[in-house]
């Protein structure tokens, strides 16, 4: 017997609305909106993952209200909102994830308080501490005119906070990078690392690493940001271990995303222009202090002379698949930052070990070998 028409359009929509489903939820959607398991847009700007005990911990800027121009006429900035704090989401699959909720939340009833929600609150990461136990966070903190530059550590027993934070400063104060020259002490009015030498080196975009020994280093843009600084942490990662090296002198290099793939050190991130795109860029080192060798812009595609009109912010090693890693984006809307978007892309690398993102409209892991 023929089914009537009415049951094969019946069966044809059961069909494309089964299969669409089963389809949402294993495929990554770079710009797409990206819902929470709640089916709330996930609020986590500026973000890393960290992994533990087989959970993914997704931990970002929480961005909400109204983008606002803010009073600095600063030629890298322009539009603001109010620092909501780091927001913290669970998976256990990279697709769907569950709202932890705000981990370390801004302060809105004392304007002096480093988390106040008028000042800055960009690129949280978080990193395991084994030897402490502890899950220890640390942040780009400004003043609303990012002239502060200062470095934020909290810490928490859990992954999903409480996070207690314990303060801001300056890197590295009173120390010297090992790569320093005679002429870089010379305390004239355009050296910015010797002028910052007592109370503490600039520190604004960041992120953080941890090696395969343990040893876990901050990568911060310095010096008014021409500069980038890798710095060693002390053994519990709560301070700078007081050893660093100025990399990529004069590059103005932003966003820092590192990782680490066949015993080599590579970053992926941007050049300066605020929220507005640029080129990306990668760099490759044999060793984490440098020299570090830059590889030029790894997009690939439409728009990939503009990194697909985002920003990188961390490199994610996928656990339990080799070589594979993604690439996780920003796609800031200076006019409205709280519907940035997500670009998350599969990193490649060509025969000559050098990374590439291909930009893909939908994707799903494994991607690449
Ligand atoms: C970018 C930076 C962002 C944010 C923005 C503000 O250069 O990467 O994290 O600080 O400037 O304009």
């Amino acid at each position: 017997m023929k089914p009537s028409l009415f049951a094969r359009i019946a069966f044809y929509l059961l069909f494309v609305l089964s299969s669409t489903r089963a389809d949402e939820a294993i495929a990554f959607r770079p710009g797409q909106i990206w819902n929470d398991t709640s089916g709330k847009p996930i609020n986590a700007h500026g973000g890393g993952i960290l992994f533990r005990d087989g959970i993914y911990y997704w931990y970002g800027e929480f961005k909400e209200g109204r983008t606002y121009l803010a009073k600095v006429n600063k030629s890298w900035g322009g539009t603001r909102v109010i620092a909501g704090g780091v927001s913290c989401y669970s998976s256990t699959n990279l697709y769907d994830w569950k709202n932890e909720g705000l981990v370390l939340p801004s302060v809105a009833d004392d304007p002096d308080h480093d988390l106040a929600c008028e000042n800055v609150i960009e690129r949280p990461k978080v990193i395991y501490n084994a030897k402490t136990k502890k899950f220890v966070m640390w942040l780009h903190q400004d003043s609303p005119d990012y002239s502060a530059a200062h470095s934020g550590v909290a810490v928490s027993d859990s992954p999903t906070g409480p996070f207690k934070y314990l303060g801001s400063f300056r890197p590295n104060a009173g120390v010297w990078p090992i790569n320093v020259t005679a002429k870089d002490q010379n305390h004239d009015a355009n050296n910015i690392l010797a002028r910052d030498f007592q109370g503490g080196q600039m520190a604004r975009d960041m992120t953080l690493f941890v090696d395969d020994d343990g040893k876990a280093y901050q990568f911060y843009a310095s010096e008014e940001n021409p500069t980038m600084h890798v710095s060693l942490l002390t053994d519990d990662y709560l301070q700078p271990a007081g050893k660093y090296t100025r990399i990529l002198i004069g590059r103005s290099t932003e966003a820092p995303a590192v990782f680490k793939r066949n015993g080599k050190y590579y970053l992926i991130a941007s050049g300066c222009s605020g929220w507005d795109p640029n080129p990306a860029r990668t760099a490759v080192a044999d060793n984490i202090f440098g020299p570090w060798t830059e590889l030029g812009n790894p997009c690939r595609g439409t728009n990939a002379d503009l990194t697909f009109f985002c920003q990188s912010t961390y490199v994610l090693p996928v656990t339990g698949q080799t070589n594979q890693f993604i690439a996780m984006f920003d796609r800031w809307n200076k006019w409205d930052l709280q519907d940035s978007r997500y670009v998350w892309l599969p990193l490649e690398f060509d025969t000559d070990g050098k990374p590439m993102v291909p930009w893909r409209d939908q994707w799903s892991l494994p991607a690449s070998k």
